[in-house]
């Protein structure tokens, strides 16, 4: 069709409509009709590409934007650690999660490898503690739960796992994240790789505040030191939801010389939340309690030096007990009174 055709059917179209009135539109019609029978299927085709313009960015730009705005507003809560049958270079873990979704969307993640690094004062570690396997979770609005149930990884960074072990012992508050890039699904929607970077706070065990060691007996004939000589109950607060075994643990008691004058063993020290009370064995060198008496008291500073499991001294445990110092005041003169009766 030419220019001047499509002009002088416009021109013969608009004298019919002024002459005939209504009987105009109705032949509009009918040219638009058979125009749309001749070319269906171009306004198919615009239909179908306008329909997928439209959609494909909103699943494949809209979609994971909203999915990864919504694992960036979902909130993570520990609320367990359990840390079981440490080596040199692995440990069993227990890590229970909720998770706290605000957005409406309930998507699932398949399993993943989760980095956990140590957040101190805002800063990230740049390595991580451990890589956990989570399991695959269905994410509900508004929490749901997720556990990783004795899961023995390998440790990826001694010194991170020091420093996290250490934080976990000494600090009131410990904050840690959880990275990785899980896949994420909603429905029938295809599957996307999200960024999961989430840091949580929870309790540690704020150095143990309150120990003490009650019921202590001496035995004055034993000086030869080949034997224990003294035992008692170490009564430990744990005011977190963090448990952990230890294993065979010596600690070094100290005057305020700083003179080691005994060793202590708390063998198979399990710390579990909330109150232990373990039992507690040493050695005391009465030749150099004696001298360090203040008006029959001794004051003790208490250090853990050696953490055995199997046999194996697991330096990131020294690490952690080392840099934390109990104090004692034992009064001496007592204890001898109780451990001989009178
Ligand atoms: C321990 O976990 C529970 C939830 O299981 C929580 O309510 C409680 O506050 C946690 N306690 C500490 C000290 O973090
Ligand atoms: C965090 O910062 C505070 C104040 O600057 C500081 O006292 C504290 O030691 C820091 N904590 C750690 C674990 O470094
Ligand atoms: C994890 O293992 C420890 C020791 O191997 C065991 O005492 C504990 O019950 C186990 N925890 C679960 C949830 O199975
Ligand atoms: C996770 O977020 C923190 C803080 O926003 C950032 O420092 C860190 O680089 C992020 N890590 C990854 C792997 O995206
Ligand atoms: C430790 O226990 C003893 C004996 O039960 C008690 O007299 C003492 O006050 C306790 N010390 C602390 C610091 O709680
Ligand atoms: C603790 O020591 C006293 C005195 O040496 C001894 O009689 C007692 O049997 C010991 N108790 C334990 C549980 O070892
Ligand atoms: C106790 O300490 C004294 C003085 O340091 C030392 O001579 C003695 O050998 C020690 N006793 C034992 C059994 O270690
Ligand atoms: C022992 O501790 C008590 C109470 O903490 C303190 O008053 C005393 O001065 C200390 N004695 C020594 C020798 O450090
Ligand atoms: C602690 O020591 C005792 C006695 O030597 C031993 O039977 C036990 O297996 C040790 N515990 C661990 C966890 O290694």
């Amino acid at each position: 069709m030419t220019n001047k055709d499509s002009e002088s059917e416009k021109g013969v179209d608009e004298q019919l409509e002024q002459r005939n009135g209504s009987a105009g539109v109705t032949g509009k019609r009918q040219k638009v009709k058979a125009h749309s029978k001749k070319w269906w299927w171009v306004y198919l085709i615009l239909f179908i590409a306008g329909v997928l313009i439209v959609t494909l960015p909103i699943i494949y730009v809209g979609f994971p934007n909203i999915a990864q705005n919504g694992v960036n507003k979902a909130h993570l809560e520990v609320t367990g650690l359990e840390f079981y049958n440490p080596t040199p270079d692995s440990i069993q873990v227990t890590e229970r999660i909720i998770t706290h979704n605000p957005s409406m969307y309930t998507p699932t993640l398949d399993p993943w490898s989760g980095g956990t690094f140590v957040v101190t004062n805002g800063t990230y570690s740049d390595k991580a503690i451990v890589y956990l396997p989570v399991p695959k979770t269905h994410t509900l609005h508004p929490l749901s739960n997720a556990a990783i149930v004795n899961a023995t990884v390998p440790i990826n960074d001694q010194a991170q796992i020091a420093l996290y072990a250490t934080q976990l012992v000494k600090l009131e508050k410990v904050t840690t994240a959880l990275v990785g890039k899980p896949l994420l699904h909603i429905g029938k929607l295809p599957a996307i790789h999200v960024n999961y970077n989430a840091s949580t706070t929870y309790s540690g065990m704020n150095g143990l505040q309150g120990f003490n060691v009650t019921n202590i007996r001496i035995d004055p004939g034993n000086t030869l030191l080949i034997l224990p000589n003294m035992n008692g109950t170490a009564f430990i607060p744990n005011p977190s939801n963090i448990t952990a075994d230890l294993g065979n643990v010596t600690f070094s008691l100290k005057d305020p010389a700083g003179v080691e004058v005994g060793v202590a063993l708390i063998e198979n020290m399990l710390l579990r939340p909330g109150d232990n009370n373990l039992p507690l064995v040493g050695m005391l060198n009465q030749t150099l309690v004696i001298p360090a008496l203040e008006n029959g008291f001794i004051n003790l500073t208490i250090t853990g030096t050696d953490c055995i499991y199997n046999g194996k001294h697991i330096p990131y445990y020294e690490a952690a007990l080392a840099a934390n110092l109990f104090h004692l005041r034992l009064n001496v003169l007592q204890i001898l009174k109780d451990s001989l009766g009178i």
